[in-house]
């Protein structure tokens, strides 16, 4: 039974209040405004974070989409919330700044937590509850999130309602509370895992693409100014080259070389110095880093190039197979090191030829 009359601030507080004490922690928010999984590597990676549309390098076409559509919000000044927007692609590409820098551009709060954070439906109950007016709320890895706990969200994504059962037996009653106007961004690694009746409460669907070299090249000197170090164009070009097309890794790789430079020189990155840090991680002129060499040779010595079940490739490597599929295997997709087929991976010429010529 909905009870359908209006509830006011007050009693949303109060049984939002009743649905936090049900669960076992209040609100599941992982932090209000930074990424889910925290360490002092992550800190720095926030400091180097772009907040504006102004700053963020890349991915052109997102931005235009995303401009326009937090233009017209403003234009009509009606007190309507973002569409919700949907950011999937692989790992690393930015979909957790560019939440960020929309939470900034609208002049809105970000709520961050994560798929697997939300373990019941009244944890995010608790959350939705606890939203204000304009709210951005992140929803990392959504794909992620139990079926349950997915099937609150539909109602409070499409109609701004909450459907929660409050108390237990006899004393149990159903209310439809109203909530505030609000935007979920959602970030996965892959669209495909997510539910059809989930993706399409989603009005903004994009896809981070791997970014060019000049604009890698971009987010280096950015990165470098930023640690307030100096850096030789070579040197630039030579880490965008090694990145992966992907911020994180340049960002990474910006930084090993920085303190290499620190202890092996004057602190000035030349592209001796990036050359030999390079050398020193062992990452080679593909960017591929010893496990990823480790996965194409294992692939390679039991299968030759015929095709691989994932399963089997992670028995190899002993990864996770989500992990090969999120974090090995879309670069080397990408650059024609492996190739899907209805049999499993396969490795490719490219790859072999890329393996000899380094051993
Ligand atoms: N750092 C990480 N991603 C970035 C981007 N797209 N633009 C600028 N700096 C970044």
């Amino acid at each position: 039974m909905a009870i359908e009359r209006s509830i006011d601030t007050e009693e949303i507080a109060e049984i939002a209040k009743q649905v936090a004490d049900q669960t076992h922690e209040p609100h599941r928010l992982v932090d209000s405004s930074t990424n889910p999984d925290d360490s002092s590597e992550q800190d720095e990676e926030v400091t180097l974070r772009p907040l504006t549309f102004a700053d963020y390098i890349g991915q052109e076409r997102l931005k235009t989409n995303l401009k326009l559509a937090i233009d017209a919000i403003r234009k009509r000044d009606d007190g309507s919330a973002l569409d919700h927007v949907l950011l999937y692609g692989p790992p690393g590409l930015g979909k957790t700044t560019m939440a960020n820098v929309i939470a900034r551009e609208m002049g809105a709060n970000l709520r961050v937590t994560s798929g697997p954070a939300i373990e019941r439906a009244g944890d995010l109950a608790s959350i939705l509850t606890n939203l204000q007016p304009g709210d951005v709320l992140f929803i990392d890895e959504i794909h992620r999130l139990r079926r349950t706990v997915e099937e609150i969200l539909y109602s409070a994504m499409e109609d701004y309602k909450l459907d929660i059962v409050i108390g237990k037996g006899p004393a149990a009653r159903s209310v439809r509370l109203d909530l505030p106007k609000f935007t979920v961004i959602g970030a996965t690694t892959r669209t495909g895992s997510l539910a059809g009746p989930l993706r399409d409460r989603f009005g903004l669907i994009h896809r981070l693409e791997y970014y060019k070299i000049p604009e890698i090249e971009r987010i280096i000197m950015r990165t470098a100014n930023l640690l307030g170090t100096g850096i030789q164009p070579e040197a630039t070009n030579l880490l965008a080259t090694r990145s992966r097309l992907t911020p994180r890794i340049a960002n990474r790789l910006t930084k090993r070389v920085r303190d290499y430079a620190d202890v092996n020189g004057d602190g000035f990155i030349n592209v001796e110095l990036a050359r030999s840090a390079l050398e020193m991680m062992e990452i080679d002129n593909l960017g591929l880093d010893p496990a990823d060499r480790n996965m194409l040779q294992l692939m390679l010595e039991n299968y030759g190039d015929r095709p691989v079940g994932l399963n089997t490739i992670a028995a190899l490597t002993g990864d996770e197979a989500a992990t090969i599929e999120d974090y090995y295997e879309p670069y080397m997709l990408q650059l024609g090191l492996i190739e899907r087929t209805p049999r499993g991976r396969a490795v490719t010429k490219k790859a072999k030829d890329h393996l000899a010529s380094i051993s």
